[in-house]
Parts: structure tokens; C-alpha cells; sequence
């Protein structure tokens, strides 16, 4: 199993490209499953979960084609990758797949709503949290699927197609809004999504979903409408940058200190994030080519910060921001209301000589003067960066094990530190 070894000590300068976002092509690739024309995706990032996504459609019968790099065209550029779901040759998403990556099961909506049915496994357990589908099944039923559970896995019929709904969610949810969008483009008359999740995936694949034919308003906002159509066709749709990759190198370069230009990054999709940086004294320039974030000098000031559903502070930023925050000039209180059990990464940034104390939902953080490299691993995707973001700024070597973990989220993860001048490198095996 791979392993990434970080040195700390020295500060970030240069340029990051930003990559298209894992959370955006997710379901963006699902999409594919509405229509049996070509959906051709730009600005793709290379990650595990989009190749491991890739497998989950073949077995579907989604067809699919990365294409050869083009003139001008660098190892950083997103791939473009053509999806053709000319037939479904199988409803079924099988127990050995959709255990590997939860947003996988998403699938079900536009396999019910193109197919009528789809048998999809419960995606189990996970390291944050108990994380139910309750309120995807509570989608589908909406639209008049039946929904049964057996052996392990969730069959969803609905022989005479999908009725359009007034659906309501309870909470918000990202999982949730995408299920009902893809479930109602096709769903015979009005659908009405209240509480929709307002996050900019959401609204990208609901773009997406309009070139392709959907008549969709909303998307974006927390009341999404929609009137189904009886077919959508292909399309070609550019992936919007990662706002939790922008957020979590805006963050490495706070802590290190020094000066790094977030190139393609959107402002608007993190601004939150950029405000809480502001306060805790780093320096945020916006222009055409992204965002340029810089920390000379200053130390970092402590912050008060709760995650919220967008546009509040996102929960796949707070594990970085308490890296960030184990260096501040005094406490910092961090309060999760997404995920229950999200914390896993305090016992891992202890080991690096992190002072944070939790109650319950909120950790409070007492900065410390440094920090020291020791051996780490982490049980998620957000925890594994946010130990690299302490390693770049603690004493000695730090050995981040389970490396897995980064490579489903981030792309060329230490290529794009190590040419801002850290000393990371991968050790294979
Ligand atoms: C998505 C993101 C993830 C992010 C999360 C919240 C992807 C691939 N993943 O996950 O990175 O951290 O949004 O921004 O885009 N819930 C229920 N019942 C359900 C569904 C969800 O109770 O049926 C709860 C969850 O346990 C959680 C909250 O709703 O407490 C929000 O979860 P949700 O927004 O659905 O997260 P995901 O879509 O799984």
C-alpha cells in the first residue's frame, strides 16, 4: 500500500491548478444513464472514485471513451470522457461495488426512471458516520416506486414509470437532491423539491441536465421545479472546479505561509471558506485566473466556525481547517452539523502534537507553537488531507499511511504541492 512522506518546514509559492470536482462528476457521470445518446464530460479530474464509477456504469451497459490528450494539453488538464448508455443490460449494482464508493448508489434514481426498476445494494457503513438513505427511498416512493428491502440490497419498481411529486426534504441533502432531479426529468408531469440542497454540484448537474433536454428552474436555490420530459438526449458539459480542493490548498499555503495562485478557481463557490480565512489573517486576491492566497509573517488568529449545508462553511473543509487552526494564537471552536462521528481525524493530528478538546459535536482547538512529524493514517478522504496539511508545517518527517484514501479525492496530490516547493513524495508498496 502506498504511503506519501512529507518533510515539513517549508513554505508554499507558485501555482495550483485547480481540477474539475469529484462531487460534480459523480453524479454528472450517472447522468449518462437517462439518455441512450453520447454524454460527453469535460475537465473530468483522474481520481479512484471516477475510475472505480466508470466499472460500476459498464456493468450497467454505459459505454465509455477517455479521450487522447490534445495540443497544449499538460498531465494536470481534466480528461474528457465520452458515455454512451445505448442499452442497460443490467439493473442490478452489486453489493461488491456500491460498498466502495457511497455516491454509487445514486444510481438508482435514473435506473428506475429510465428502466422501471433497478435492484441497488445498501452501501453500508462508512467512517463518518451512520450516513442513511433514508430520505433517497423516501425520493422514490414519492414518485410512486415501491421500495423493498432484501438481503442486503434495495429494489426499487416502478413498472408504469415515475409520477412527478411535491417532495420536502426534512433535511438537507446533496445525495437526496440528486436522486430527486435525475428521478423527475423523466417522471411524467410536475415535480416540486423543497429544501433542495443549494450546493453548486447540485446546480451543475442540473445545467447539465437541461442541455440535455430537462425543464428545470430552481436548481441552485432551495425550491427546485421540474417538468419531465419523455426523453432527454446527449450533451457535452464542462465540470465545474473543486471547491474543497480550492479550499484545502488555500489552506496548506495558511499554514505553511507563503504566496499561491489557486489557478481556475472560482471565488463564489467557497466563499465562506475565503472568509473564514480572512479572519484568521490570510490574505485573499481574486482575478481572472483564480485565487491568489498568501500568509507572510502574520500568525494565524483562531476563528469560531460551524459547518453548514452551502453556501455555509462546508463539512469536507473542517478537517483541514483544524489542522490549520492546531497552529493559531489561541482557541478555536469548531462546531460539525452535517456528520455525526466526524472527528476522526483528532486522535491522528494529535499524534503530530495537536492540542483539541471535543464535546460533543464541537471540538475546540488550542493552538500550539509546533507541530512534529510522526507516523499517521486516516480513516476518510477530508481527515488523510487534512493530516498532509499539518505535516507540511510540523517538524521533521511525517509518514501518511493509507494513501488510498487521497488518491479517491485528490488529483496529483503531491505533484501539485511539491512544485509550490514542499518535500512530499510517494513511497510505493
Ligand atoms: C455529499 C458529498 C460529501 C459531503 C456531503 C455534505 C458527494 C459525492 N458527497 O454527500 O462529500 O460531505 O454531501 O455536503 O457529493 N442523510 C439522511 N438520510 C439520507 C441522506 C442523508 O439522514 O437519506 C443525512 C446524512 O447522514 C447527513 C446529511 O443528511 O447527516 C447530509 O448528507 P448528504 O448531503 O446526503 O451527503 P451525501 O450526499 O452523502
Amino acid at each position: 500500500m502506498d504511503r506519501i512522506r512529507i518533510t515539513g518546514g517549508e513554505p508554499l509559492n507558485g501555482t495550483i491548478p485547480v481540477s474539475g470536482a469529484k462531487n460534480a462528476a459523480l453524479p454528472l457521470m450517472i447522468a449518462s444513464l437517462l439518455t441512450e445518446e453520447t454524454l460527453e464530460l469535460h475537465n473530468v479530474p483522474r481520481l479512484a472514485d471516477v475510475a472505480l464509477l466508470l466499472r460500476i456504469l459498464g456493468n450497467h451497459g454505459v459505454d465509455h471513451a477517455i479521450a487522447g490528450k490534445r495540443p497544449g494539453q499538460t498531465a494536470e488538464t481534466g480528461q474528457s470522457i465520452r458515455l454512451k448508455a445505448g442499452s442497460i443490460i443490467d439493473t442490478v449494482a452489486p453489493y461488491e461495488l456500491v460498498s466502495r464508493m457511497r455516491a454509487s448508489f445514486w444510481v438508482v434514481g435514473p435506473l428506475v426512471a429510465r428502466m422501471g426498476e433497478a435492484r441497488v445494494s445498501l452501501p453500508g457503513g462508512c467512517a463518518i458516520g451512520t450516513r442513511p438513505v433514508d430520505l433517497l427511498l423516501m425520493v422514490l416512493e414519492r414518485f410512486g416506486a415501491t421500495v423493498d428491502i432484501d438481503a442486503g440490497y434495495v429494489l426499487v419498481r416502478a413498472p408504469r414509470g415515475l409520477k412527478g411529486a411535491e417532495i420536502s426534504f426534512p433535511k438537507v441533502t446533496v445525495g437526496g437532491t440528486h436522486t430527486a432531479l435525475m428521478a423527475s426529468v423523466l417522471a411524467e408531469g410536475t415535480t416540486v423539491i423543497d429544501n433542495a440542497a443549494c450546493e453548486p454540484e447540485v446546480a451543475d448537474l442540473a445545467q447539465c441536465l437541461i442541455k440535455m433536454g430537462a425543464r428545470i428552474t430552481g436548481a441552485g436555490t432551495s425550491q427546485i421545479v421540474v417538468e419531465g420530459v419523455a426523453r432527454l438526449g446527449g450533451t457535452e458539459h464542462t465540470v465545474l472546479p473543486d471547491r474543497i480542493e480550492t479550499g484545502t490548498y488555500a489552506m496548506a499555503v495558511a499554514m505553511t505561509g507563503g504566496d499561491v495562485l489557486l489557478e481556475g478557481a472560482q471565488p463564489h463557490l467557497l466563499q465562506s471558506a475565503l472568509d473564514v480565512l480572512t479572519q484568521a489573517g490570510v490574505e485573499i486576491a481574486v482575478s481572472n485566473a483564480g485565487i491568489r492566497v498568501k500568509r507572510n509573517g502574520a500568525g494565524i488568529s483562531p476563528v469560531d466556525v460551524t459547518t453548514e449545508p452551502f453556501p455555509g462553511f462546508p463539512t469536507d473543509l473542517q478537517a483541514q481547517l483544524m489542522a490549520l487552526m492546531s497552529r493559531a494564537k489561541g482557541t478555536t471552536r469548531i462546531r460539525e452539523t452535517i456528520f455525526e462521528n466526524r472527528f476522526m481525524h483528532v486522535q491522528e493530528l494529535a499524534r503530530l502534537g495537536a492540542r483539541i478538546r471535543l464535546d460533543g459535536d464541537v471540538a475546540y482547538v488550542d493552538g500550539v507553537e509546533r507541530l512534529k512529524g510522526a507516523p499517521v493514517m486516516a480513516t476518510d478522504l477530508r481527515a488523510s488531507v487534512s493530516l498532509v496539511i499539518a505535516a507540511l508545517a510540523a517538524e521533521g518527517d511525517t509518514m501518511v499511511n493509507r494513501v488510498y484514501h487521497l488518491d479517491r479525492g485528490f488529483e496529483a496530490l503531491e505533484s501539485k504541492l511539491a512544485r509550490c516547493g514542499a518535500r512530499i513524495e510517494r513511497i510505493s508498496g
